[in-house]
Parts: structure tokens; sequence; C-alpha cells
């Protein structure tokens, strides 16, 4: 049919299919026409490919500097397979990768601009879905932000987990070692040697962290949500099943497309709050709090701190893996995956929305209703949980008028009620400066206070909120202390860490003026953060300085940091811009000639 091209109609595609948004380029005999046909042609697209086929935005965030999504050509080769099998044609794009362990100062402070990228490139261009290729923590959430703004058919496809990492025999975890190994050094428990020696094992595959660090818990979280297929979650990156996950994903974006599945349809209230359940039996990063609230923002479903209380709450930690337990995400995928832990939940009555809509067209408990389950050390009964209330405590009180979290499957349980006097660090080089002081004023019952670590005080909510405990402690083998800042923590870290303290300090929140030697109750099982102070004497200690000034002065050196500092919102919020809040659709827009 080379010389026979013929220009479909508008709307020449199978009944059920709504007009393509990509006939809106490829399907007129016009100028344009010509002009978007004829560029694409350049890369060997025969005729019959523009004739009403849907075409498949592959969004893929490949980069060697983020090494979790480095595999991601071949996984994109096995989405197209199954978009041409299904009769669609995968078109593939690049968008800003958020590699989590390189990126400075931290990965989080270019999400928002990944969701940018990835919403204009969408809206933009001839696609008619999209499938959004994941890993690493801060890639799952900028796409599907970016994507929920504009609300196509889109599925999820996550690049999964590495194999178990290897260290003198012993399963290693990736970070969760990390954090160890560092404090046994500092305690002179190991030597320098055997620390640098684990390196190479802990990271043996492609893949993603293969704790329930923050990538495996957002991983979760889409699966959860719906939107992507079962076991997405936690399949191996290297396991051939993996590859057959992504073939099977192109196959369904195609059909999406022509029963017109919205985003919007799957990324509902309901689906927020099985998503928030699913995170307390998990175990799941303290992350998450943020980006499902800045997702959610994005589709227009209202999300609050305290809807983690309501949801999460009560919900039994099941799945035994490190950070809070013992195994890790390779064992996780052999004991059933997430598709277990939901049949579980479910049985019990504990998984809010059973109907909910799922991108294969079922709903999630259709989905997961026979799913088997293999080892029950891995994935815990509910009457047998690693941890009794799994559930993230939201935590408000004068020190946090606007909430702050606590990770309870992470903390040690006598210092979930706590009172201490505060050892204050004004910022993170202070406590760098300060933290091994032999003279340093501490001991094991002060509260760490860190300030100036938010989303506008870090440029980007740095994870240091896990601040390592003094040395001479470490030495004496104190183990966990009470923490509190307004920063994050990774997904793979752990400890009686009070983290997202909202307003933060460099907005004016009462954390800026907490001053060494105040008292502060920490009271995680009220739900309560107080500050020991007058109310009186805090509002005259704000009035005395303003803590924004720094943050003003370095915005006022512009780039992308003023962007980011004059428009990032507050942790409770979501950490997105105020302007990138909602779903903006995805009309075509004019053209260009
Ligand atoms: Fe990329 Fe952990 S650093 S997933
Ligand atoms: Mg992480």
């Amino acid at each position: 049919s080379v010389s026979s091209y013929k220009v479909p109609a508008s709307g020449d595609t199978p009944a059920s299919t709504p007009r393509l948004r990509s006939a809106e380029w490829f399907g007129t005999a016009d100028k344009n026409g010509f002009m978007y046909r004829s560029w694409m042609k350049n890369q060997g697209i025969p005729d019959h490919e523009f004739e009403g086929k849907p075409i498949i935005g592959i969004c893929n965030t490949f980069s060697e500097l983020t090494p979790c999504n480095a595999h991601f050509r071949k996984l994109a080769e096995h989405v197209k397979k199954g978009i041409l099998e299904a009769g669609g044609y995968p078109v593939e794009f690049p968008v800003f990768s958020n590699g989590e362990s390189n990126l400075r100062p931290t990965a989080m402070f270019t999400r928002n601009l990944a969701s940018m990228d990835v919403e204009e490139a969408i809206r933009g261009n001839p696609m008619d879905g999209v499938v959004l290729l994941v890993g690493c923590d801060k890639t799952t959430p900028a796409l599907l932000m970016g994507a929920a703004s504009c609300d196509l058919p889109t599925l999820v496809v996550t690049g999964g987990p590495m194999l178990n990492g290897k260290h003198e025999g012993r399963d290693i975890g990736s970070g969760t070692v990390v954090w160890k190994l560092s404090e046994q050094v500092k305690a002179g428990e190991i030597s320098l040697h055997e620390f640098m020696s684990a390196e190479a094992g802990m990271s043996r595959s492609a893949g993603t962290c293969n704790t329930m660090g923050t990538a495996s818990t957002m991983a979760c979280m889409a699966e959860s949500l719906g939107v992507s297929l079962p076991h997405n979650a936690a399949i191996p990156a290297v396991d051939s099943r993996r590859y057959v996950l992504a073939h099977l994903s192109g196959n369904r974006i195609v059909e999406m497309v022509h029963e017109d599945l919205k985003l919007s349809k799957v990324l509902t209230k309901e689906a927020f709050e099985n998503a928030i359940r699913t995170n307390a039996a998990i175990g799941g990063s303290t992350n998450a709090v943020i980006h499902l609230k800045a997702i959610a923002g994005r589709m227009g479903v209202g999300l609050e701190l305290d809807d983690w209380n309501r949801i999460g709450r009560g919900t039994p930690t099941i799945v035994d893996l490190q950070p809070s337990g013992r195994f890790l995400m390779e064992e996780f995928y052999y004991a059933g995956g997430l598709p277990a832990v939901l049949r579980r939940l479910g049985e019990a009555y504990r998984l809010p929305h059973k109907k909910a809509l799922t991108i294969n067209g079922k709903t999630l408990w259709d989905n997961v209703r026979d799913a088997p389950l293999y080892n029950d050390q891995v994935i815990r009964s509910l009457d047998n949980p690693l941890v009794e209330d799994g559930g993230m405590c939201v935590l408000r009180g004068n020190l946090a008028p606007k909430g702050a979290v606590l990770k309870p499957s992470a903390a040690t349980p006598e210092l979930m009620h706590h009172r201490g006097r505060a050892v204050v660090f004004e910022n993170f080089d202070d406590y760098k400066a300060r933290i091994n002081d032999p003279d340093l004023e501490v001991d094991e019952h002060s509260v760490l206070v860190m300030k100036h670590c938010g989303p506008r005080g870090y440029h980007g909510m740095a994870e240091v909120g896990n601040m390592g405990l003094p040395s001479k402690l470490l030495a004496k083998g104190v183990t966990d202390m009470v923490r509190i800042s307004d920063a994050r923590m990774s997904g793979t870290a752990y400890g009686t860490v009070v983290l997202h303290v909202a307003p933060e300090a460099a907005a004016g929140g009462p954390l800026a003026v907490v001053q060494n030697g105040d008292w502060i109750e920490l009271d995680a099982y009220a739900g309560k953060l107080n500050l020991e102070v007058e109310e009186e004497v805090l509002v005259q200690r704000l009035a005395e300085g303003d803590p924004r000034a720094t943050s003003n002065h370095i915005a006022s050196q512009g780039g992308y940091r003023q962007l980011y500092i004059e428009h990032v919102l507050q942790a409770d919020e979501g950490c997105d811009f105020d302007f990138l809040v909602g779903c903006r659709g995805a009309d075509v827009p004019r053209h260009s000639h």
C-alpha cells in the first residue's frame, strides 16, 4: 500500500474508539498533516502506521546517571512489542530523570521540574495514551503528577527492584545497610575496610533499591492505586517476568485508548484510601505521604494529612521487609508480592474500597481475590504482624501547627512517648560541625532538633531527618533517640524520627525558634508534638528575626532555585508548586505553523 496512501477520514477508527487525539496531527490531507507525517517518516515509518492507529507515548526516565533506571531501554523495547502487537504505534520519548543517588542537593528538588517536563511533553505531542516507565524514588511521583495533569489513558510500568544485596555471606539491603554500617564504623565495631567492601555487594543487579524504601513503596502505591498491572511492584528488575509484564502493559494501553479509560477514572479518592491502607501494611516510606498528596492534587482529589490517621492508623504492618523488618524485595515477590498482601487485607475487611477500578478494567479486588501466598514469614498474618499499628503517625501541636509525621514501624516503642530537652542545630552544616564534638551537651534522653532542612530551607527538603547519633552516645551503645526536623528521611532509614514539620523553619514555622534546653514532648500515640514554652514567649521569639531571610536571598540569585523557593508548597500540601496543582487536561494545542 506504499503507493496507495489514504489519509484517514476524521474518526476513521474502530467504532468504539473516541476520535483519536493523534488524528489532529496525522489525520489531515493539508499542509499541517503533511508536515507532521513527513518529519516522522524520516524514522522509516510506513504510511499505514498513520492510518488511525492509537499512538502510545512511552515516557522514559532512562539515564545512566539514574542507575536504578539504567535498564529502561530494554524495558521500553518490551513495552513496544506489546503496543505493536495490539495494533498501536509506540513513540518513546525521554524526560528529566530524577536519580536519587547522584542528584544534588536532592532529587526532590527537581521532582516538580520533571513533572512539568512530563505534562508539557504529553500535552504538546501526538499521543493517545501513555506508558510511564518509572523506578527510582522520585520518578514515580513526578511522572504520575505530570500525567495526572493531562488525564489521558495512562499506565505505569516500574523497572523493578535489584536482587538481594550480598556481603560476606549475608543478605544486605539497599540504603539500610549503609546507615547500619556507618554507625558501626563510628562506634568502632567494624573497620573502614569492611565498610567499603560492602559497596559492590549491595548493588549487584539492575533495578531499584531492594528494601521497602521509597522506590519500592511508590511501586506498591502505584499498584494499590490501580495504575499498573498486578505484580508490577515486586518482580525483580532482571526477572524475565518483569519483561512479560512490560509486554502485557503494552497490550493493555492500546485497549485503554479504545475504552477511553482515562487516569481520572482510576485515580479516585477511593484509590488513594486503598493506597494509604496499603502503605501501613507494607511499612512503606514516609515520602509516600508527600507524593500521594501531590499526585492527588494534580488529579483534583482532596487528600489531607489527617486521612493518613483516619485510614492508616490501626493497620498492622504485615510485610516483613527492611528497613522495618528482615527481608528484601526478592523474597517479597517470591512470597506472593503485593496481590497477596491486598488479598490478606481484603479477606479481613481491611481493604477500604474493593471495587476501585484499575487500569486492566477490573476492580482491585477482582485482581487479587485469588492471589496465592507462599511464605508467611515474609507476608505475615494479620494476627502475627511485624508492627501492631503500622499506620503513619500524623503529629500536631505548637511545634507543628500544620503537622508532622513519624513512621512507627521504624521507631523504638519506648521512645514513641518521650519528653526531653532540645539539642538544637540551626541547619545541616551546624549539625555536621558539632554532632561528634565530645563537649556537646547531650545524653540519650535529649531530643535532637534540626532546622532549615525543609522544602524552602534546603531547596528540596533533604533526606537528612534521620540524623546520625552523636559518636559518644553510639560508643555507649545508644541505638535510637528522638529526632525532630523539617527534613524528610530516606525510605531505607529508621529510628524515632519526626519529619516534615510544617510550616518549616524557613517558612516562619515555630521550629525556627526552638532553643537549646527547651523541653519538648512527643506523644506519637496521641498524635502530639509540643514545645513546652509559653505562647507569649513563642510569639516574642518569632517576632525577633525573619527566618525566611536566607532563602529569600538565595532566591534572588535566580535560576530554577528561584522558581522553586518562591512557589514550593509546604510538606502537608505535598511540596508541589502552587501553580501546578490541578488537572489541565490534554486538549490539543494550536498549530505552530
Ligand atoms: Fe534509586 Fe533507591 S536510589 S531506587
Ligand atoms: Mg530513597
